[in-house]
């Protein structure tokens, strides 16, 4: 552990910080202010000092939410809750006993990325409002009473209705928070929702199947991970894991392999939906991977997967709104070896007219991320035709050139990551941070070995890279980057797992967030499989640090029950409040949780008799109602 300043506060402005930055030398735009002028933006800057005061803690191991002493945290939507539909509210059953059709009125499990929303839209509203929020993927030992033992079409439904995205309605009422029930507002979105194919792929030969002739409609969507959000008030779910949920008897084609189609443990789902046998139905896993547009504000509206922008295994799609109004998404793929892209929208974003931007993320450019070893960076657009992307070259069209993505940015030289995982937009100065958890295998025989980027073998506690656009242009083709921390423990063995950081210890970082005053927030995500063991050890349970993009300290925030995963950190306009994912609590390293014994990782949050962990979302206030961090 390296020393921890008793609760300094983080007291420059940021501007000026950044000012003395070596590799920032010329370009300090501080304008993008002007850029966000809808309140219910969900990141609508604050171009004023950051001053971050709280007492950082200690690694807990313990089956507990740990915070920071001047913070309360409670547990607000825990999977089974009901998400408020009118008329249809059923409890939750402490033995997993619900129904299929009782899941799919209910918190999914495995609660991941989310985005608060003020209510009314553009409001700027931080005590009423709308939380949307992934499901990401599912635990069959906590779900069914007898785990896989049995299996059935119930089960199966059970478990397409256990992921996708809840919205629900929440408001700050006399003595907390609550969720507003029943509200015209609560939704479930699962792996069987009708979602619409748009951009350059819909209808598009590779997208047709036997129950989608025309592919134009998808059934579902899952595994949404890190998620995103459009200055207009939309919700971005972006699939990750997907194709571990299709199984095939039949040759794996190089797209499929690509996509590791066909070596995924399988969640059982094809003999009761055979859409995800991908022998049968080849084409199917090709409509997953997607960025998937969703309305909060309206729950009749029809999820839409924007093709224009990546096919890949993402994280988040994190925005960042140019002086014109253009906006930039930001992706990462998360494997190891995989690539960093940036979508540009080719028409601005209009504030005054929310219609207007409806379909914007269906016309634009898509590009891959080359780190040059002396700093500087290159966007490398993947458009049919140029670089390569022929049809000579196996690609036939734009429609091909998107869902081969991998494949494209392949072609183009892209530069291979240790796992990029969520990135995030400073609010005022447009610089692009993002986490890389981690890569065992950079360096092993046959595999790429360190880069500038990616500095180190044997990669297992990861880091955190940021960039800088040229001009400060969202839509510019190179840029300036350098790496902000290495995790690592101090006093390991290792020198190279010591890592290179200010303040406390990290180690895989995954959620990432900047608050409107940029306070970057950093959640962490260590395997279960790793979690408390060998080099591990020293950092506990996973956590929330806050960190100083300018001076780079990490100051540890609150730390999770065992087993979990923190995830989804977002606060209201107000920054008085913030909500936090608890990802599977009591996670059975390497497998499903064993149904005869379901708290025997964990028994969080509710700690009942013959209970069961449940993924959640939590509430953090400050005791004195102050802003969060400061
Ligand atoms: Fe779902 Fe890359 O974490
Ligand atoms: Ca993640
Ligand atoms: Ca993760």
């Amino acid at each position: 552990m390296p020393d921890r300043p008793a609760a300094a506060p983080f007291s420059a402005v940021l501007a000026a910080r950044l000012a003395r930055r070596e590799f920032l030398k010329g370009g300090l735009a501080v304008a993008v202010a002007a850029a966000f002028p809808l309140a219910g933006c969900t990141t609508a800057p604050e171009a004023r000092p950051v001053a971050i005061g709280f007492t950082g803690i200690p690694p807990s191991p313990d089956d507990a939410i740990r915070i920071a002493p001047e913070y309360e945290a409670t547990v607000l939507y825990r999977w089974g809750d009901p998400v408020g539909i009118p008329g249809n509210m059923p409890a939750f059953r402490m033995d997993a006993s619900n129904t299929a059709a009782a899941q799919e009125a209910q918190a999914g499990m495995h609660h991941d990325g989310m985005s608060f929303y003020p209510l009314p839209l553009a409001s700027g509203a931080s005590a009423h409002g709308l939380l949307a929020m992934n499901h990401e993927y599912l635990d069959d030992g906590l779900l069914h009473p007898d785990g896989r033992r049995t299996w059935s079409a119930e089960k199966v439904r059970k478990a397409q209705a256990s992921v996708g995205v809840s919205v629900i309605e929440v408001r700050l009422a006399g003595s907390g928070w609550e969720i507003v029930r029943p509200s015209r507002y609560a939704r479930r979105i699962t792996a069987y929702t009708p979602c619409a194919i748009a951009g350059p792929a819909a209808g598009a030969d590779a997208m047709k199947t036997a129950f989608d002739p025309a592919g134009r409609e998808v059934l579902g969507t899952y595994n949404g991970c890190a998620n995103g959000y459009t200055p207009w008030g939309t919700y971005l779910t972006c699939e990750e894991n997907w194709n571990f949920f299709f199984v095939t008897a039949g040759a794996i084609s190089p797209e499929q392999r690509r996509y590791g189609i066909g070596k995924g443990r399988g969640y059982g789902w094809e003999p009761y939906d055979e859409r995800f046998d991908a022998a049968k139905h080849p084409h199917e896993s090709n409509r997953f991977g997607w960025i998937v547009e969703i309305d909060p504000y309206d729950p009749q509206s029809k999820p839409v997967k924007r093709t224009t922008l990546d096919r890949t295994k993402h994280e988040g799609a994190h925005p960042s709104v140019g002086p014109d109004r253009r906006i930039a998404f930001y992706m990462g793929d998360d494997e190891g070896f995989e690539y960093i892209y940036k979508f540009v929208t080719a028409r601005a974003w209009d504030p005054a007219n929310r219609a207007a931007n409806r379909d914007l993320l269906d016309d634009g450019v898509l590009y891959a991320a080359r780190f040059n070893a002396d700093g500087t960076g290159d966007w490398l657009a993947l458009e049919h035709g140029k670089d390569g992307l022929t049809a000579a070259n196996g690609f036939a069209s734009q429609a091909d050139v998107l869902v081969k993505t991998r494949q494209s940015a392949d072609r183009v030289g892209a530069t291979p990551m240790d796992r990029p995982e969520w990135g995030a937009v400073h609010p005022t100065t447009r610089e692009v941070y993002m986490t890389l958890s981690n890569n065992s295998a950079r360096g092993r025989d046959k595999q790429p070995g360190p880069d500038a980027a990616n500095p180190r073998a044997n990669n297992v506690f990861g880091h955190i890279i940021r960039w800088r656009e040229d001009g400060d242009d969202v839509a510019a083709t190179r840029f300036r980057w350098d790496i902000f921390a290495l995790g690592g423990v101090p006093g390991n063995a290792d020198p190279a797992k010591r890592g290179r950081f200010k303040g406390d210890a990290f180690g895989c970082p995954d959620g990432l967030w900047f608050d409107r005053r940029g306070v970057l927030w950093v959640q962490t995500d260590i395997s279960p499989t790793a979690l408390l063991r060998g080099d591990f050890a020293p950092l506990g349970n996973n956590q929330v640090l806050a960190a100083d993009p300018a001076t780079g300290e990490l100051r540890r925030f609150l730390v999770g029950p065992k087993g979990c995963e923190i995830t989804g950190f977002t606060t209201t306009p107000d920054n008085r409040t913030a909500f936090v994912n608890i990802q599977h609590p009591g996670e059975n390293p390497g497998e499903i949780n064993d149904p005869d014994f379901p708290s025997a990782n964990s028994n969080w949050p509710d700690f009942a008799p013959n209970g069961r962990p449940r993924s959640a979302t939590v509430v953090i206030r400050r005791k004195d109602g102050g802003e969060i961090g400061t």
